[in-house]
């Protein structure tokens, strides 16, 4: 059974704590928070004290993936904000292993992220030190965009390699995930799947839903 974790990008921004709960309440096992800087990738979104704002409304474990270059400056913040699991891209920073070990430092899970264009092979050396990889489905920056297939090779092969190095990393998928999607993704490897548009489409009725269908139990 995927874990399935609900990016809050597609939600209703004016009242996201009311949203947070929902989703929580509808039985997403993770809350995945998109943060943009304008910079690495073409949006803004939100920061620390918005995180901070939506600890309190979900004991659930928030996924927060950073979008942001320099990432080493906000680190401390995002942890402080109550992020159970923070996640960099690889291109965010000049020390990647530096950055993990941070992170760690912290007392937070460690994830890695890879563009549709970055290789696995980013992961040599830091897969045996983090706790997920990140592979994204589509390009990072925006919500509702379409699955990018070549990227099940991607997924199969870091879940083949954490599996033979019998590796305690989950591997999570994100971007264009729906009811047609989630099953490659999952059958690839994926243990853990990101959605936005699909989970939050129709409203706040449809949340369990939406969710139940990414699981294949619809
Ligand atoms: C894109 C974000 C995703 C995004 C996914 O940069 O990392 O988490 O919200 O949105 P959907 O599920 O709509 O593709
Ligand atoms: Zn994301």
């Amino acid at each position: 059974m995927p874990l399935i974790a609900p990016s809050i990008l597609s939600a209703d921004f004016a009242k996201l704590g009311e949203e947070v709960r929902a989703i929580d309440a509808a039985g997403a096992d993770w809350v995945h928070i998109d943060v943009m800087d304008g910079h690495f990738v073409p949006n803004l979104t939100i920061g620390p004290g918005v995180v901070k704002a939506l600890r309190p409304h979900s004991a659930k474990p928030f996924d927060v993936h950073l979008m942001i270059s320099p990432v080493d400056l906000f680190l401390d913040a995002f942890a402080e904000a109550g992020a159970d699991y923070i996640t960099v891209h690889p291109e965010a920073g000049p020390h990647l292993h530096r950055t993990v070990q941070r992170v760690k430092a912290l007392g937070k899970k460690a994830g890695v992220s890879l563009n549709p264009a970055t290789p696995a092979k980013m992961l040599d050396y830091v897969l045996e030190d983090i706790d997920l990889v990140l592979i994204m489905s589509v390009n990072p920056g925006f919500g509702g965009q379409k699955f990018i297939s070549s990227q099940l090779r991607k997924i199969e092969a870091v879940a083949n390699r954490i599996a033979k190095q019998n590796l305690d990393v989950l591997v999570e998928v994100d971007g264009g995930i729906d009811a047609e999607t989630a099953p490659l993704a999952i059958a690839a490897g994926a243990d853990v799947l990101v959605a936005g548009s699909a989970t939050f489409r129709g409203g706040p009725d449809h949340y369990a839903p939406n969710i139940r269908a990414l699981r294949g139990d619809a």
